[in-house]
């Protein structure tokens, strides 16, 4: 039997060669039910052009590397099925407000420098005990056990309206990622870490649009961290004037 045939219309854009981005479409047989975008950009990559740019690494959803816009949302290619999007042509675009490096390659160095600034590690403001480990309740992990499920994949960050117009707005990512360790019962760095977020370019900036929630791979709720960080900026206020 011969496989269905679809279009991939890929975003290409080779700084070194070329005077403007354009699209380039490729026919890719949909051998099977389960057939991803990744495994699409993949098979181009083989039988057409080898000079196509993406990034992927684990290709199941965990590491966070191959996020694209495919037909007018950003998701993972790599956990998106071709047969899912029910479309017989498949636009897939590099992610957003960030400098392309080659077709679907951006430079992520903006991302991971709001990612570091918000000190992404525990700071236990006292020694770790000698022997054993720093023990917390179920109850007490159970305040970080989705924060923690983070990829770092950027499509929060790329549907963002704010990071749009606002190049120094830390983001979702870096909002959820702070309040990863602002709820985390063995961190001693409260009031430093809610300082970093509570200025022009930090949560107040958020316009509550909610883009961040609907189009993470991993179901998180970063604009549920934004109010969770406003709420705790607002009482450790209240509480020094008391
Ligand atoms: S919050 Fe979700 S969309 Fe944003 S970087 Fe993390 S996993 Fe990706
Ligand atoms: S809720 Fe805030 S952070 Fe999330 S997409 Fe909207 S403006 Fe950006
Ligand atoms: S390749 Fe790792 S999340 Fe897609």
């Amino acid at each position: 039997m011969t496989p269905n045939m679809v279009f991939f219309q890929v975003f290409r854009f080779d700084p070194e060669k070329d005077k403007e981005p354009y699209f380039q479409k490729f026919e890719v047989p949909c051998i099977r039910k389960d057939l991803t975008i990744l495994e699409g950009l993949y098979y181009i990559q083989q039988q057409f052009d080898d000079s196509l740019a993406f990034r992927s690494s684990c290709r199941e959803a965990v590491c966070g590397s191959c996020a694209v816009h495919i037909n007018g949302k950003y998701r993972l290619s790599c956990k998106t099925l071709v047969s899912k999007l029910n479309s017989d042509i498949i636009t897939i675009r590099p992610l957003s407000h960030m400098a392309i490096l080659k077709d679907l390659f951006v430079d992520m160095s903006p991302f991971w420098e709001k990612y570091e600034y918000m000190k992404p590690y525990l700071i236990p403001g006292k020694p770790f005990p000698e022997k054993g480990e720093q023990i917390q309740s179920p109850e007490e992990r159970s305040k970080i056990d989705i924060l923690v499920d983070c990829i770092l994949c950027a499509c929060c960050h790329s549907s963002c309206p704010v990071t749009a117009s606002h190049e120094k707005y830390l983001g979702p990512m870096s909002f959820l990622n702070l309040d990863r360790f602002v709820s985390d019962t063995r961190d001693n760095a409260r009031e430093e870490r809610l300082a970093l977020v509570n200025n022009e370019h930090g949560v107040w900036r958020c316009h509550t649009v909610f883009n961040c929630q609907e189009v993470c791979p991993k179901d998180l709720n970063p604009s549920g961290s934004i109010a969770h960080l406003k709420r705790e900026i607002i009482k450790n206020t209240i509480s020094k004037k008391g």
